[in-house]
């Protein structure tokens, strides 16, 4: 990692710090290796699982009792996790990041008994996790999902599609989102745990996309799982499936970051070493005041992403604006910052291969999943108004 001197901000600990500075080693020894077959994603992903899991990486995303190392999720590492990771490779990154997203929701709300079956082998890099929240007609409006399951005996089956789900198809565990109808709505929503080789489950669809990962659509036909395997209480789904986004959101602003810093540093040596018109690049005004935005940009997403996952980590019930700015501005920044490295580069920089010209397709999809900007706009204005309605609806207080 280049610039640490973000390290030193109060909102981390030695832990924290030292933490960054191993993993910051790992990566730079190892990721570059693990990720040289760009073109097989799905062995890729599951080498660098395995790799991250057998170096004791994926520890950060379970508690102290389930194979983790602090007592609960501590937002700080995870993110921390994804910005190092980030740096080095959006695969390296999208492989952490899935195993603490695919099995949030059992570390949150899960039985004790899910937690020490599906926790464990996850943390050991065994077992790919996978959120499955998403469906053809219910994005952004996820309370719209359509998917049933239906409590049949001892178990629920479940029937209907997901789509655009990470990991989907080499995952061996999904957190899996379906209507049970308990009221109409968000609160008619649960929850479950879903083995990768249930019977009935099924890849309908591969997805391919720009920065290529294993992305797919699945089919449930009939898919039987026991009661047991509810993720928190029936129809309180909705609620796990943001309360886990809570978590996660920051991490994905905190991946950008590690995207952003990256293109600011191959910005910095390319003006560094490229002479034009008989100077350096790096000495022209319009040089220096792209290099200015971004070095900007990228420590307001730094103090946005650690803000929130202080606030989380202290205890915060709830941290959904503060995840959401998070978010929102970094994963925004970053594809300036990312465009503008580019721009740096000339023709190089749209050559394939070329580190900006990845970070350039890798940075894009950051803005639309775990809930697109307009969404993270959403969350943030309807905060911010409740907020000054509930202050205009108080009884008045004397001025201080
Ligand atoms: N924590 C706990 N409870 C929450 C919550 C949170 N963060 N956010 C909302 N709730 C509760 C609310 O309090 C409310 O409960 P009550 O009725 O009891 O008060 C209930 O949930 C419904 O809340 P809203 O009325 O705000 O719900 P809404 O339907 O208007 O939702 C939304 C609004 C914010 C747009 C939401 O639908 C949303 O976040 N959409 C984006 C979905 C998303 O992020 N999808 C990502 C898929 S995963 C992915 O992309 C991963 C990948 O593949 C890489």
């Amino acid at each position: 990692m280049a610039d640490r001197s973000f390290l030193t901000w109060p909102f981390f600990d030695d832990g924290h710090r030292r933490f960054a500075g191993r993993l910051g080693a790992w990566a730079a020894a190892h990721v570059p290796t693990l990720v040289a077959d760009h073109d097989d994603v799905d062995g890729t992903c599951r080498k660098l699982v395995t790799a991250l899991g057998s170096a004791g990486w994926l520890a950060v995303i379970a508690p102290e009792a389930h194979g983790g190392v602090r007592h609960g999720l501590d937002v700080r590492t995870i993110c921390l996790a994804r910005e190092i990771l980030g740096r080095h490779d959006g695969l390296a990154d999208f492989a952490f990041a899935m195993q603490g997203l695919g099995t949030g929701a059992i570390s949150l709300f899960g039985s004790d008994d899910l937690k020490a079956r599906w926790l464990p082998p996850v943390v050991a890099g065994e077992n790919i996790a996978a959120f499955a929240l998403t469906e053809p007609e219910a994005g952004s409006d996820a309370s719209r999902i359509a998917m049933t399951a239906t409590a049949d005996g001892d178990a629920y089956v479940l029937d209907g599609r997901k789509t655009w789900i990470s990991n989907g198809g080499i995952a061996d565990q999904y957190t899996v989102f379906a209507r049970t109808g308990e009221a109409p709505g968000a609160k008619g929503i649960s929850a479950f745990l879903v083995p990768g080789d249930a019977a009935g489950l099924s890849v309908e669809d591969r997805i391919e996309v720009i920065a290529p990962h294993p992305l797919a659509t699945l089919r449930f036909d009939r898919v039987r799982v026991p009661k047991s395997h509810l993720i928190g209480p029936a129809g309180g789904g909705f609620k796990v499936a943001m309360a886990t986004l809570d978590v996660f959101r920051s991490s994905v602003g905190a991946a950008a970051l590690g995207f952003a810093r990256r293109a600011l540093d191959e910005a910095l040596d390319r003006s560094a070493d490229r002479l034009i018109m008989g100077e350096r690049l790096a000495d022209l005004q319009m040089t220096q005041a792209k290099i200015a935005d971004a070095a900007t940009a990228i420590d307001a997403s730094a103090l946005l992403i650690y803000r929130a996952a202080w606030a989380k980590d202290q205890g915060a019930p709830r941290i959904t604006r503060e995840a959401s700015m998070a978010k929102m501005h970094a994963t925004e920044a970053a594809q300036t910052v990312i465009d503008d490295a580019v721009q740096l580069f000339g023709g190089l920089g749209v050559r394939s291969g070329v580190v900006v010209e990845k970070l350039y397709r890798e940075i894009r999809a950051l803005r639309i999943y775990e809930g697109a900007t307009e969404v993270q706009k959403i969350v943030i204005a309807r905060q911010t108004q409740a907020t000054r309605a509930a202050e205009r609806d108080a009884p008045a207080e004397a001025a201080p």
